[in-house]
């Protein structure tokens, strides 16, 4: 397995869904940045189960510091945060160990570990294991700030229904504003009613979701291996249910004119832009000083209470499955701060890369 991500500003994610604990260790954090519990707490917060869309598993999620952090400053030394599991409930893991569910994780995380690793509430496949990108999202975030880095993300596509394209303010004022993280409020009102139809009918739906980083230095990235788009795919595609991550026109360039995605230069205030942002921010896997755009694909939510064919592993037989349990009908709203603290991750360790920021905050 691998659980570590970054060069320069590390981040190690470890526990389970139904284990004792979830956490992260970050490695690589200034010594001197102003940080305490509840900076991480808000971040946290904002990726708990909202009303009836969401998993009704109870979870607190208190955020505790374990060690790198003294008199509301980090030391410099390793950041160790976790939250405790405590509304725990593997009675339905337990009865079909051996029937994997279609579209998760158990089959292929059963045949590689030979059937040792932790099947309870899907274990390191769960969606709970985001809680610890957030974790280091948080601090990542806190550390962007200080050279002026802004990361957004929101919901742009539930079940179909697409939002309408929003400006910077709206966006900013409205995620928070409703449970599906949208910023077009009419077309939130729609993807609820189609995620209580997919509800009442025992099914999920997927969606879509389009991350921002607004201020971004020029030059981060380091090809050819380490461009910048690589690592933020990568880190993109930590996230379990995601399927595909476009930058900038994405897929859409494929049927264009180099005459219409080609961004004109033009300079502005005395500084080099682009007339448009088809490139997503990012030209040859390095930054060039315009927004990194980029959008994700979601699946719809493995676990459904329709019966699904599936097969016993252990008795090499045919059997039929219906997920009970406690589930998302759709990821999307939740994965929403994972997104933007992915984003954030990636960006902090290829600016110390570009070291622009500094060993010590003063
Ligand atoms: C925030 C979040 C919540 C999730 N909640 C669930 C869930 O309740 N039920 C489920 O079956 N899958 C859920 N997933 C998705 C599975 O973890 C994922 O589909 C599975 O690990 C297989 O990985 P893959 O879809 O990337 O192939 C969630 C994912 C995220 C990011």
């Amino acid at each position: 397995m691998e659980n570590s991500f970054g060069k320069l500003f590390t981040i190690t994610s470890f526990g389970e869904s139904h284990g004792r604990c979830v956490g992260v260790t970050i490695d690589g954090c200034p010594a001197g940045l102003p940080l305490n519990e509840e900076d991480i707490q808000r971040e946290v917060d904002k990726r708990r189960p909202t009303s009836s869309l969401a998993t009704t598993r109870a979870e607190e999620e208190k955020v505790e510091v374990l060690s790198g952090i003294l008199d509301r400053h980090t030391t410099g030394a390793p950041i160790c945060l976790l939250i405790w599991n405590k509304d725990i409930d593997s009675s339905e893991y337990e009865k079909r160990r051996f029937l994997p569910r279609p579209g998760h994780a158990d089959y292929t995380a059963f045949m590689k570990y030979g059937g040792f690793n932790d099947f309870r509430g899907g274990g390191r496949f769960s969606g709970r294991i985001t809680a610890t990108f957030v974790m280091a999202g948080a601090i990542a975030k806190r550390l962007l700030d200080l050279i002026g880095v802004e990361v957004l993300a929101h919901t742009i596509e539930i079940g179909g229904i697409k939002a309408k394209t929003k400006g910077l303010d709206e966006i900013r004022q409205n995620v928070e504003t409703n449970p599906l993280k949208c910023a077009d409020l009419e077309a939130a009102q729609e993807m609820l009613q189609v995620i209580e139809k997919a509800r009442a009918e025992g099914d999920s739906v997927g969606g879509a979701i389009e991350g921002m980083a607004l201020n971004v230095p020029l030059g981060l990235g380091e090809p050819v291996f380490d461009t910048l788009e690589g690592d933020l795919a990568k880190a993109i595609f930590a996230i379990p249910a995601v399927k595909g991550v476009e930058f900038g026109s994405g897929f859409s360039a494929a049927g264009k004119r180099g005459s219409e995605n080609n961004d004109p230069f033009t300079i502005k205030d005395g500084k080099i832009v682009t007339l448009t942002n088809n490139a997503g921010g990012i030209l040859g896997g390095i930054s060039n000083g315009m927004p990194i755009v980029l959008k994700l694909a979601i699946k719809p939510t493995p676990s459904i209470a329709r019966s699904q064919e599936t097969v016993d592993m252990e008795k090499m037989q045919s059997a039929s499955l219906e997920v009970k349990g406690r589930h998302d009908i759709c990821i999307v709203p939740r994965a929403v701060p994972v997104v933007e603290s992915m984003i954030a991750v990636t960006l902090c360790d290829f600016t110390m890369r570009a070291g622009l920021i500094p060993e010590i905050i003063k």
